[in-house]
């Protein structure tokens, strides 16, 4: 492959567009002048962002950058959960819901700001009692219930960095997150609900800590009540949460004091452990979750479906919207648990307003069918997003159309756990969207498309997507590994962060998200980004998902090999026919360059537990080699199934 063609080709070209309801935009918390004012003075901006939040201490000087090391509101001091909780009940507001929680068996809980702020401090107690003490790590490993969010906000209270993993993660996985972050405490479950049954998270870590650590204690909430093996390390959370003093006199830390931990899997090696602070870290999210989901606390009720185990959960459930006295909505299990509306009857029951949601989530309910979100009353939405992955033009379309009744916004945001806070999106009251697109950098955030020797691309082209400026939610540095930070983010372009995404500025400089650049392929030459050609092929009226890679082709290099699922109530029956045409339409959509070699239907594809398809695993496949590792996978069972239906298909032939 020749160095000077390694910027990605830009194929797909959209026409349609979106402006903002002219109601929408006149009442956008966000106004067209505020690009200008953080265009003019991107620091002062910044500034008067982390004004909007409680400092106990006013900081000295806004940011100190020491590149790639960044401290903002040097010298300040604040309290995360004073921020997200203590000033809300202070002024007033203490009796609105911060939480409409509904349990997957249908229980739910109902929880105001003041009665989550009664429960942060006895919680906060407790950890004291325990032991815990300012700088310690807690590891938090815990199904979808209040008490995740009730654990991670106590131990900001008392300066205890938190490290939540995935409640889907196994015991091994958590060992290994245990260690690295050498926690003294875990919080955990008996067990959540999912899928309909009750399942077990406390043997996991029973088994994890038969590991090296250095954990004391692991307090234990009783949610599903089922038998549990126990040992003098236990604390069930009730017997010492319920009895402490209600009071709890939070202090202040300092504006770079660790707020938490957070462990993103790369594909093969050891998980990084992304590492956050504090007084940056909320100004943005605060800030981004105000403008880029028009926030209005008074009437809003918003649903962000991710799991606390996610930077999403860390930044739009928890410290966001909690920040910003926003009423939720928190759901515990499965969107098809008991039935495939699930979501949708969730958001009629508390008349939902926003819904940030992701990709992969949209294209299953597409691939379900129109019925499930046509049987429930959705018109109070009045804004949709979106994160984690490319959404396809016609997944974003479908979305707009089936969900949002065509009146809703739709705000494809990106970003990352290293980001921290959301990057690039439109901003709804004020940006044209089109299909696919995440539009444009925020205000304030300084990003650009660029060429191998870090050149900016230009508007049409393809390229790799850096940040190029730093930006108060940024990682401070990988928990422990100081040259493995350099060494990932700031080595492909000297001094410029660079995390791995490919992207391209259209005619009119909006910008696309192309992928991994990983994931790339290279046809003859071509550097074809994955998500272009899965678009074509979504944009076809029979396919719900897809996934394409590249696979050795002794021709061309690489032959594009698509993997895809169909739209619920589409036959298999007529196959052959409808493999040419999809073919065709390919070709006809980017150009015959883009025509996938092969396409394969199939039922599931390999996603991993935050819903990214791990397109390693398929290359694997078109390569006809042995599957590679699959631990990270939702379902373990999947790669079986693909393999079991494409050797039928082979018989068959
Ligand atoms: O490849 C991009 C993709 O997800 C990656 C970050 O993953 P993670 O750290 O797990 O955080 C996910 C939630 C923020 C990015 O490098 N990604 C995220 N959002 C988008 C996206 N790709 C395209 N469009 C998006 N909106």
């Amino acid at each position: 492959m020749s160095q000077a063609h390694e910027s990605l080709e830009n194929l797909l070209h959209e026409e349609r567009c979106f402006a903002p309801g002219i109601e929408f935009a006149a009442s956008a918390n966000a106004q067209p002048e505020i690009y200008e004012r953080a265009e003019r003075d991107p620091l002062a901006f910044w500034q008067a962002q982390a004004r909007e939040l409680t400092w106990e201490q006013p900081w000295s000087a806004v940011l100190e950058w020491d590149m790639p090391y960044a401290k903002w509101f040097v010298g300040g001091k604040l309290n995360a959960s004073v921020n997200a909780l203590d000033r809300h009940v202070g002024q007033g507001r203490g009796d609105r819901v911060a939480f409409y929680f509904e349990g997957e068996p249908g229980d739910t809980q109902t929880i105001t700001y003041a009665q989550l702020l009664m429960e942060v401090k006895k919680a906060a107690n407790a950890l004291t009692e325990i032991g815990i003490t300012a700088g310690d790590r807690v590891a938090i490993y815990m199904p979808m219930i209040p008490e995740a969010a009730i654990a991670m906000l106590a131990c900001a209270r008392i300066g205890a960095p938190h490290s939540v993993v995935f409640g889907g993660f196994s015991a091994d996985a958590l060992l290994s997150r245990i260690q690295d972050a050498d926690a003294k405490l875990v919080i955990t479950a008996d067990g959540g609900f999912r899928k309909g049954a009750a399942f077990a998270l406390k043997p996991a870590v029973d088994e994890a800590l038969k590991g090296k650590h250095n954990v004391e204690k692991v307090l234990v909430v009783a949610r599903t009540k089922q038998e549990t093996a126990w040992s003098d390390r236990d604390i069930w959370w009730h017997e010492i949460v319920d009895r402490q003093p209600l009071e709890h006199v939070a202090q202040s830390f300092d504006s770079e004091h660790p707020l938490f931990i957070l462990y993103t899997s790369g594909t093969t090696a050891k998980p990084k452990g992304i590492f956050h602070t504090t007084g940056g870290y909320l100004t943005q999210v605060a800030y981004t979750h105000k403008v880029v989901f028009d926030i209005k606390a008074e009437s809003d009720v918003y649903w962000c479906t991710a799991d606390v185990g996610w930077i999403t959960g860390h930044s739009y459930i928890v410290y966001g919207p909690l920040i910003n006295g926003t009423t939720q909505v928190m759901y515990e299990g499965t969107p098809d648990t008991p039935h495939k509306g699930r979501i949708f009857e969730i958001i009629a029951k508390y008349g939902v307003t926003i819904l940030y949601t992701a990709p992969t989530l949209i294209r299953t309910w597409m691939k379900w069918g129109d019925e499930f979100p046509c049987a429930h009353d959705l018109t109070t939405l009045r804004l949709l997003g979106s994160v984690g992955e490319p959404i396809n033009p016609e997944a974003w379309m479908w979305y707009r159309e089936i969900i949002g009744g065509n009146r809703c916004p739709i705000v494809d945001t990106w970003w990352q756990t290293e980001t921290g806070a959301i990057m690039i999106s439109p901003l709804p009251g004020i940006t044209a969207t089109k299909p696919g697109s995440a539009m444009g950098v925020l205000p304030g955030i300084s990003a650009q498309v660029v060429d191998d020797s870090a050149k900016p691309v230009g508007n049409g082209r393809g390229g790799f997507l850096i940040l190029d400026k730093p930006w108060p939610s940024m990682l401070r540095g990988i928990w422990g590994e100081d040259d493995r930070y350099k060494q990932t983010y700031w080595s492909r372009f000297e001094g410029i962060y660079f995390a791995g995404d490919g992207a391209k500025l259209d005619e009119d400089g909006a910008i696309w998200l192309l992928g991994r650049v990983d994931d790339v392929m290279n046809v003859s030459g071509h550097r074809i980004s994955t998500t272009e050609v899965e678009s074509a092929l979504v944009s076809h009226e029979a396919v719900a998902e897809a996934a394409v890679v590249g696979a050795a082709d002794a021709m061309t290099g690489q032959g594009i090999v698509a993997f895809v699922i169909l739209r619920g109530g589409i036959a298999h029956a007529d196959g052959e026919a409808l493999l040419v045409e999809l073919r065709n339409h390919v070709a006809k959509q980017i150009g015959p360059i883009a025509k996938p070699r092969q396409i394969l239907i199939v039922n599931e594809l390999p996603k991993t537990r935050s819903g990214k398809i791990m397109r390693r695993l398929l290359k694997d496949v078109a390569e006809d080699r042995q599957v590679g590792d699959a631990t990270t996978l939702a379902d373990p069972n999947v790669m079986k199934l693909i393999a079991a239906g494409l050797q039928s298909a082979k018989d068959e032939d």
